[in-house]
């Protein structure tokens, strides 16, 4: 049970700044904004594991014996009901960055009823796959279970959350029924028909009404292309992996390419993940080393001492200004504050410190190719 007595929240207006949301446009219900900053729910810990662990409770498919999927291991749950509280009864944050396979919509469900918040002032981003079947019947027939365990009867926004059902580094193919899915049956399989025909899912989840937008993520240019080429809505999100490390790793093209189609980017990741990532140190075009986290960046820790802000508001303020919405994890409520105040208690990184920050980039996926975004089909670039 969380304390609801300790601190104190924060009023309704007060998340309400002249930039704190960005428009959605393509699938969109007419006049639909998006909070730009969310709280990442993924990565919330596991069983016996500690809060942050890596990767997230539930990027595995809790698997038995006989095929079945198991719910999440205690833990996780608390983990993630106590920070959707914090949130939003605390921090005054409005958007939520769920999804199916961090097997967690229930906690999430039960941190927004403890919070006391309307319904009809949250955000909830939710995403379906890859741990999950797609295609046409089975994109419809997550989303109603989504639903039901986040106990609403709409989805502010619904992502795609991989162009491909299975994640880097996992062997598990989740069951499927579309045969332009079911990658057993190599005579009916087609990975772009299949991508094709879960967005056509998506579309028709959107003109019934139950999402009020719709969207993917980690679609590279080629993947965004392909629903061009077919006639279809575009998407009007597109959620990566964005920090300045690897900006270059195809983010910088990925997003001039959506402002060019009016698809709103989001980054998760976007302080680098400093509880489980490092980065090499890259001194005149070798790599010497590894920085602990991007948040201890020479560049990042001297912009924060120059602005007087922390560095993880120097990281989250570069995105913001490039236009990218973001959705940092955090279980701490200082950090929470801390993110949304990029947009409550605005300031300006003036254009050389910009280029300072956006000059960081470094092609991670050559200095580290296992890092799950390097890694497999459908990995960016
Ligand atoms: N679409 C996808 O495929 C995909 C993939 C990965 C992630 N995501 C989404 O993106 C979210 C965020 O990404 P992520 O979890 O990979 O990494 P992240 O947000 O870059 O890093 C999370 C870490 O940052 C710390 N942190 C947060 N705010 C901070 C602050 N102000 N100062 C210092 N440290 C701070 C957190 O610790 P504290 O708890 O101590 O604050 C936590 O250890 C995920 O939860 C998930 O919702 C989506």
């Amino acid at each position: 049970m969380v304390n609801t007595h300790i601190h104190h929240s924060r009023s309704k207006s007060s998340v309400a700044t002249p930039d704190s949301s960005f428009p959605l446009f393509n699938a969109a219900e007419k006049n639909l904004k998006m909070p730009a900053v969310g709280l990442g729910l993924g990565f919330y810990g596991g069983n016996n594991e500690p809060y942050g662990t890596y990767p997230e409770c539930g990027a595995e498919p809790h698997i038995d014996s006989s095929g079945h999927i198991n719910p999440p291991p205690p833990g996780c749950g608390s983990n993630t009901e106590k920070a959707v509280y914090t949130w939003l009864h605390n921090a005054g944050g409005r958007r939520l960055d769920c999804a199916n396979s961090y097997y967690n919509h229930k906690s999430v469900a039960q941190g927004i009823q403890q919070s006391g918040v309307d319904r009809s002032e949250i955000f909830i981003l939710s995403k379906v796959g890859p741990t999950f079947g797609l295609g046409f019947n089975d994109t419809i027939n997550q989303t109603m279970i989504i639903l039901q365990e986040l106990q609403t009867s709409w989805i502010d926004l619904l992502l795609v959350h991989w162009p491909i059902m299975v994640h880097p580094h996992e062997t598990y193919i989740p069951p499927t029924s579309d045969p332009l899915c079911n990658v057993s049956n190599p005579s009916t399989y087609s990975e772009k028909n299949c991508r094709l025909s879960t967005w056509s899912a998506m579309v028709t989840l959107f003109n019934r009404g139950l999402v009020r937008s719709i969207g993917v993520s980690n679609y590279n240019v080629t993947h965004l292309q392909e629903i061009i080429d077919a006639g279809m809505p575009l998407p009007s999100v597109n959620q990566v992996s964005f920090n300045p490390y690897n900006y270059r790793t195809g983010r910088a093209d990925l997003l001039e390419f959506c402002q060019k189609n009016n698809i709103q980017l989001v980054a998760y990741s976007p302080l680098g993940v400093p509880d489980a990532r490092q980065f090499p140190v890259v001194h005149e075009g070798k790599p010497t080393g590894m920085h602990a986290t991007l948040l201890q960046d020479p560049v990042i820790i001297s912009l924060a001492r120059t602005y007087e802000r922390t560095e993880a508001q120097i990281l989250l303020r570069w995105i913001h200004q490039l236009g990218v919405a973001s959705n940092p994890r955090s279980m701490n409520e200082i950090h929470m504050r801390e993110n949304l105040d990029i947009l409550l208690k605005p300031f300006t990184i003036n254009n050389d410190d910009m280029m300072r920050i956006t000059n960081l980039a470094q092609d991670t996926c050559e200095v580290d190719p296992d890092w799950y975004e390097c890694v497999g089909n459908g990995s960016l670039p």
